[in-house]
C-alpha cells in the first residue's frame, strides 16, 4: 500500500474509500457486518450495522447493501456467490478487524483469511477499517496482522492524529488509486484534507508508536490487565457476563443494559472515566491510552471491584 488520502475524520475516511472500491471496479454494491460501526456520513452510515442510527435517516447510499454476521464467513461467502449469481457487482467487503463500537468483538481465527480468499475469488476489493483498531490498540500495528492478512484499502483516524487531533487517511495500492488521480486528480477532495498542522501531529504519532513500539505495549499491557477482568466475571456471575477484546480494546459485557450503566456509574463516582459503546450500555469498552502505566491499571481494576462490590451488595 502506497497512495494515501487526507480527511480529518473517520467517517471521511470511509467515504473516500467506498469511491475509491466504486472507481476501481465500477461496482456499486458492499457487504458489510451486522452490529459494525464506520462513521455517520451518508455513505458510511449505510454500512452502519444498527437500526437506531439507520432508520430515522431514510434512503441513504443508492447502492445495494448487504449486512451479514459478524465473523461468519460461511455468510460472506454465501452472499458474494449470490450476488454473482444474480448479476450484482459488489464493489468491495468492508469489515472493522475487530469491531469497537459493538464492544470489542473478535471474530473466529477463520474469518479474515477466508473473507480474503472469497473475496479473491470474486474480484472483489476487501476494505479494512481501522479506524478504531490501527496503530497498535490491539497488538499488533494493524487488527488485521492478527491473521496475517492484506486488505486492499485501509482506513485509519482516531489514533493517527494521536487522539486529538483532526486527520485520517485512506490508503491503498498505486494501481487501486489510479482513478482517483487520473483522468480527474479533483475527484475526491476536502479543502482541509491534508492539512499541514494535521499532518505534521500525524507524522509525530507515527514516530511514536514505531520508536516506542506501542503495537507491543498494548499487547503486554491488554495480557496484564484482561487476566485481571475475566477474575471479576468469575467473581460476580450474576453481574458480569464477559470480557472480549484484543490488546487494549476491550469489551466489559454486563448482565443487561441496567447493570452496564451501574457499573459505568460506579466507576464514574470513583473517577475513572468509561465509555459504553454506540451499541449498548450493557458494554463497556476500555480503551486507554497504549502508555497507560501499570499503576493506572492497577487503580482501575481496584475501583472496578470497590464499584462491582456495592452493585452486587444491592442486587
Ligand atoms: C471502526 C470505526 N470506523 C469509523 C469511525 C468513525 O470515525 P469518526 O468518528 O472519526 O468519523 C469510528 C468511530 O468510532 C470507528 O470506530
Amino acid at each position: 500500500m502506497k497512495y494515501s488520502w487526507f480527511g480529518a475524520s473517520g467517517t471521511e475516511a470511509n467515504e473516500a474509500a467506498m469511491k475509491i472500491a466504486k472507481l476501481y471496479t465500477g461496482k456499486t454494491a458492499f457487504i458489510v457486518a451486522v452490529k459494525g460501526f464506520h462513521g455517520k456520513t451518508m455513505g458510511s452510515l449505510s454500512l452502519m450495522g444498527k437500526a437506531d442510527y439507520r432508520a430515522p435517516m431514510g434512503p441513504m447510499y443508492a447502492g445495494q447493501v448487504y449486512h451479514v454476521p459478524f465473523g461468519d464467513a460461511e455468510a460472506v461467502e454465501k452472499q458474494l456467490e449470490v450476488c454473482e449469481k444474480v448479476g450484482i457487482g459488489v464493489a468491495a467487503v468492508v469489515f472493522e478487524p475487530i469491531q469497537g463500537e459493538s464492544g470489542a468483538i473478535v471474530p473466529p481465527d477463520d474469518f479474515w483469511p477466508r473473507v480474503r480468499a472469497a473475496t479473491k475469488k470474486y474480484g472483489v476489493l476487501l476494505i479494512a477499517d481501522e479506524v478504531q483498531t490501527g496503530l497498535g490498540r490491539t497488538g499488533k500495528l494493524w487488527g488485521v496482522q492478527h491473521w496475517d492478512v492484506v486488505p486492499d484499502i485501509l482506513t485509519v483516524a482516531k489514533s493517527l492524529g494521536g487522539g486529538v487531533m483532526p486527520i485520517s487517511a485512506v490508503t491503498t495500492t498505486e494501481e487501486i488509486f489510479q482513478p482517483m488521480m487520473y483522468p480527474n486528480p479533483f475527484m475526491h477532495t476536502t479543502t482541509t484534507g491534508g492539512g499541514a498542522l494535521a499532518c505534521s501531529a500525524a507524522i509525530a504519532a507515527i514516530h511514536v508508536t514505531l520508536r516506542e513500539k506501542l503495537w507491543e505495549q498494548a499487547a503486554e499491557k491488554g495480557a496484564y490487565l484482561m487476566p485481571q477482568l475475566q477474575n471479576f466475571v468469575v467473581k460476580y456471575p450474576h453481574v458480569f457476563d464477559r470480557v472480549t477484546g484484543k490488546g487494549l480494546l476491550i469489551g466489559m459485557h454486563f448482565k443487561n443494559p441496567e447493570t452496564g450503566y451501574k457499573v459505568a456509574a460506579g466507576l464514574f463516582k470513583r473517577g475513572v472515566l468509561v465509555a459504553g459503546t454506540l451499541t449498548s450500555a450493557q458494554t463497556i469498552r476500555i480503551e486507554p491510552p497504549l502508555v497507560v502505566t501499570h499503576e493506572q491499571m492497577d487503580e482501575l481494576v481496584n475501583r472496578l471491584g470497590d464499584a462491582l462490590a456495592e452493585i452486587s451488595r444491592t442486587m
